[in-house]
């Protein structure tokens, strides 16, 4: 059985300055949602329940999202909205949070490895915050029902450009078992393209096995001179263990970026019936700004949410 997921979320988020000075990036907004209860969220629906997450210096209003706050929920009973808090509160009462702090920032293997006594003997689920993904089913549950039926390491993989995989941890195929599913021949950390084994980059969803903490303790420095992940399961791949690839089946945004937050901010709106028809009507007279300011076409006039500010 699998009921532990880790979240590294000691990062200091420095792709998304200077937001992120002072609010983790975790934190920011998808919606009405912290980036962060989306990933539990994902958890908890994949059946997880118990989150150790890894954190550092001011991170400390993650732990604060996920404990109670009696003031602000009597204050909104008060004027009956205690609705506002539903989604938090209810995973206040269903996940138990662990919180660790990363001693050193020496990398995600380093953050992974930090919390081997918290962990017992059974697999594990890993999330990077930074991905968030949009699917039917959860990302991780796609990733669980392989690691029990194979009894083997998952990783998760989406086809990037080749000139991009250098942002990347990279897989090589041993053997190809569905348009999805892969047997995994080697792992290589951010590898220059022509270095690349494929374009099957991996997204931040694993599921891997108690033994990772002792691949992990072996660990040298990799890129970048930090602890890197993707070695520590290279490294359980020469030990004998299998791991498998599962290309998700879903939309992945890096919200560690401004784009990224944008682009998952949009479509999690236009899913959304409480904010989809504004958002699409938004849009649309955008665009046709845009063609205006390009001399393509006459102005259409503001729409009805706008006139309304
Ligand atoms: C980490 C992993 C990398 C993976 C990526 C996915 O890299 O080390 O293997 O492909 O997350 O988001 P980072 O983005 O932390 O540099």
């Amino acid at each position: 059985m699998i009921t532990k997921a880790i979240i590294p979320a000691g990062g200091l988020g420095t792709r998304f300055l200077p937001a992120t000075k002072t609010t983790p990036k975790e934190m920011l907004p998808l919606l009405e949602k912290p980036a962060i209860q989306y990933i539990v969220e994902e958890g908890l629906k994949s059946n997880l329940k118990t989150f150790v997450v890894v954190t550092g210096k001011n991170k400390s209003v993650i732990e604060d999202h996920f404990d109670p706050y009696p003031e602000l929920e009597h204050y909104l009973a008060s004027r009956k909205k205690n609705d506002l808090l539903d989604g938090v509160n209810k995973i206040i009462n269903s996940a138990n949070f662990i919180y660790l702090r990363q001693k050193e920032p020496l990398g995600l293997g380093h953050a992974i490895w930090s919390v081997k006594h918290v962990v017992g003997k059974e697999h594990i689920a890993v999330f990077l915050p930074d991905d968030i993904i949009v699917s039917a089913t959860p990302c991780m549950a796609q990733l669980m029902q392989i690691a029990i039926q194979e009894k083997c390491n998952v990783v998760a993989v989406q086809e990037v450009p080749i000139e991009t995989v250098q942002s990347y941890g990279v897989i090589g195929v041993r053997k190809q078992f569905s348009p999805n599913l892969f047997q995994v021949k080697e792992l290589v950390e951010k590898p220059r393209p022509v270095d690349a084994p494929s374009n099957l980059a991996i997204v931040g969803r694993y599921v891997l096995s108690p033994n990772i903490f002792q691949s992990l303790d072996e660990m040298k420095l990799g890129i970048g001179g930090e602890i890197q992940l993707t070695d520590a399961i290279q490294n359980l791949l020469l030990s004998g263990e299998k791991v498998f690839a599962y290309k998700i089946q879903g939309t992945r945004y890096d919200i560690g970026t401004p784009m990224g937050l944008l682009k998952a901010n949009l479509d999690l709106a236009l899913r959304n019936s409480k904010y989809s028809e504004e958002m699409l009507e938004y849009l649309t007279y955008l665009d046709r700004e845009m063609l205006v300011m390009q001399g393509k076409a006459t102005t259409m006039g503001k729409p009805r949410s706008m006139i309304q500010l």
